[in-house]
């Protein structure tokens, strides 16, 4: 059967969830938890392969959240395969997929009670996707209580989304450590994402755009440029080269914080966005100073 090929468990309800956890949760067991929309890919791989370092039990969730979406037409076309999914998952060290369908999730259509990210959910990526991190933070908070893990781990790739979790673990006391990955690139330095796969071969080429754009800035902030405009200003001069694609914001903040620098000093993130068709990318890098 299918299930034995690919190994480890899957869970498609909350229950299922709850019994297979259980004796490991008497036992004291460490459970690492990795959530995500599927599509999987070298950079969940790296998550789910920390967790199944620091854990005994690791944990991966497969559901693609609706209401991080306000573009319908993307998450029509986000990719899902569950048999392709879980065997990524297993293969990197996945004890257990996490799985359910929509109503598991939402029985009662989205709910009436959701998690408020405030200002930080508003800004950045949060003003082009009104509403998506409450989304996000919605439904992260409904897996930690699910899942209940030890740790969780969150790619550096998801900047905001990731500082936003911080603050809701703190904010909401729900007591799960929150462990930040590395972004995983391919060779030419572009991020990997599901989106990628969108991208024809020119697009792709085009795309790397940003990772040059982030090398250029931190270039500049590690010449010893404090102003956070010059830095910017390099950013945005890099991605104006390449006119197929469409800038939305090139920042600069403290790093671990959403806080706009205009003098840069510290350990920095330099975050960017940009459009390239209809495909939305965004990256980021962190600069020492
Ligand atoms: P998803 O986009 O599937 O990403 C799941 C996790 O993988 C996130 O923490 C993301 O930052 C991380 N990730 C994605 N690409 C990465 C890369 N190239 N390198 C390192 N980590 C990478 O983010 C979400 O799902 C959702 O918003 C979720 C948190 C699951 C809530 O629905």
């Amino acid at each position: 059967m299918g299930s034995e090929v690919i190994g480890g468990e899957l869970a498609e309800t909350i229950g299922d969830l709850d019994r297979s956890l259980a004796g490991h949760r008497r036992r004291g067991s460490s459970i690492g938890f990795i959530p995500t929309l599927g599509g999987l890919h070298r950079g969940h791989g790296a998550l789910i392969e920390a967790a199944r370092r620091a854990n005994d039990i690791v944990v991966v969730s497969v559901f693609l959240n609706p209401t991080q979406f306000g573009d319908q037409a993307d998450l029509a076309r986000y990719p899902h395969d569950l048999a392709a999914d879980r065997a990524l998952a297993v293969s990197a060290g996945a004890d257990i997929v996490f799985a359910p369908p929509l109503e598991e999730m939402y029985p009662a259509g989205a709910g009436l009670v959701t998690v408020d990210p405030g200002s930080l959910g508003d800004m950045l990526e949060g003003a082009t996707r009104p509403g998506h991190f409450r989304g996000v933070a919605t439904v992260v908070t409904k897996l930690l209580a699910i899942v209940a893990p030890t740790a969780a781990y969150f790619g550096e790739k998801d900047y905001q989304q990731l500082v936003i979790v911080r603050q809701l673990v703190a904010d909401l006391s729900l007591g799960t450590r929150v462990v930040a990955c590395p972004t995983v690139r391919d060779p030419d330095g572009l991020a990997v994402s599901s989106r990628n796969a969108f991208l024809g071969p020119s697009d792709r080429r085009v795309a790397t755009v940003l990772f040059r754009a982030l090398t250029a800035g931190a270039a500049v902030v590690a010449a010893g440029v404090a102003d956070g405009t010059r830095v910017e200003a390099t950013m945005r001069a890099t991605v104006s080269a390449e006119p197929a694609v469409d800038l939305d914001y090139a920042t600069v903040v403290a790093d671990g914080s959403l806080e706009q620098l205009t003098v840069v000093a510290g350990d920095v993130v330099l975050l960017i966005a940009a459009r390239l068709g209809d495909v939305r990318l965004i990256d980021n890098l962190r600069v020492g100073r």
